[in-house]
């Protein structure tokens, strides 16, 4: 039984939540929208807003749930993998915190907070069970044995697939991150319309930066025949990439699944938002008897209720870190 304050600001949401015996009581994140006039994240200015944000969301959470400080038993922070800058406003805040109220520090790690928001809310996947992550900086198949025990079984050997959702969205001129905007497009497009080759790779890894080329050199040779190439077929163009890449990440999901003999299948991370791949994610299921787990969209995106609820089943666990922890831009799996 425990109250804990969980703090993600690994990138450019400012999030905190408060999860109490094991419920997340509430979710607050700040997004900045200061990077959409740059086209992507700028680390710096990142910082800035994590640190003009994080005072009033804790403060957010903490009354939306009714508690004090001094209820807290302890707080849970996004290590790393992350931006240097951006992790290092909520480690130091966090460790500030606990340490002015006597409280334990739960150091975690961003991905496997990914993988464990599918505790948060039932049903809940039970051990062990096989989920492929999917973000902006990973693309990751991996067998679940306990929420410490996470096995990598295959992942990108270039760029994850979030990157090349919103490499393509760019190219296409679309404002970052692309990934929802492609989403949004494809729902009215043909997705048979343009065929882009899929990268292979071997057992069970991925490569998503040929994909990026190939839709390059393709609209580079449209767009000399018809520069309103892009504007005149953006439905089709985005519901044909979105089946490429859905087609790669399937792939080998299926193969991981019946390699490791297991069916209870999961998504995790920001791309696990994507509609196309949770109905191609139930298709499967009905098809191959699986049982699949789609966390609500609120926890697919960074977020600090899967820090929290990370936070409350390491705690069971006497999982603390210390203050002397610095934050890991590149925290190994
Ligand atoms: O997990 P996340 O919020 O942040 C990282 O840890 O990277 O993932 C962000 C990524 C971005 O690349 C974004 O474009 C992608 O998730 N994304 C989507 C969708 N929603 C977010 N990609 C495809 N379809 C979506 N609906
Ligand atoms: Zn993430």
């Amino acid at each position: 039984m425990a109250i804990i304050l969980g703090i993600e600001s690994s990138c450019d949401e400012t999030s905190a939540s408060v999860c109490i015996d094991g419920k997340v009581i509430n979710n607050e994140i700040a997004n900045q929208t200061i990077h959409e006039q740059y086209g992507g994240v700028v680390p710096e200015l990142a910082s800035r807003e994590h640190q003009r944000n994080i005072v009033p969301v804790v403060e957010h959470v903490l009354s939306h749930a009714d508690i004090n400080v001094n209820d807290l038993d302890g707080i849970a922070y996004t290590r790393g993998p992350g931006l240097l800058g951006a992790l290092l406003i909520g480690s130091s805040f966090s460790k500030a915190m606990a340490a002015s109220l006597g409280i334990p520090l739960i150091p975690i790690h961003h991905m496997k907070a990914h993988v464990l928001a599918h505790f948060i809310d039932d049903p809940k996947p039970s051990y062990p069970f096989i989920c492929l992550t999917v973000s902006g900086g990973h693309t990751q198949i991996l067998r679940i044995n306990n929420p410490t025990e996470m096995i990598i079984l295959g992942q990108t050997q270039d760029d994850a697939v979030g990157e090349a959702f919103d490499k393509a969205a760019k190219l296409l001129g679309l404002p970052y991150p692309g990934g929802p905007m492609i989403d949004k497009l494809a729902m009215s497009g043909n997705p048979n319309r343009f065929q882009f080759a899929e990268s292979e790779m071997p057992e069970l890894d991925y490569s998503f930066s040929g994909i990026k080329t190939s839709i390059l050199y393709f609209l580079r040779k449209e767009l000399k025949k018809n520069e309103q190439f892009i504007k005149e077929n953006l439905n089709d163009l985005a519901a044909s990439i979105q089946k490429t890449l859905l087609s790669m990440l399937m792939k080998k999901l299926i193969l991981a699944a019946s390699q490791e003999k297991i069916k209870q299948i999961a998504i995790a991370g920001g791309v696990s938002a994507n509609s196309g791949l949770r109905q191609q994610l139930n298709e499967e299921a009905l098809k191959r008897g699986w049982e699949v787990f789609i966390p609500d969209f609120q926890y697919c995106t960074d977020n600090a209720g899967m820090i929290a609820i990370s936070g409350h089943l390491l705690f069971e666990q006497d999982a603390f870190g210390s203050l002397a922890d610095s934050p890991l831009p590149r925290m190994p799996f």
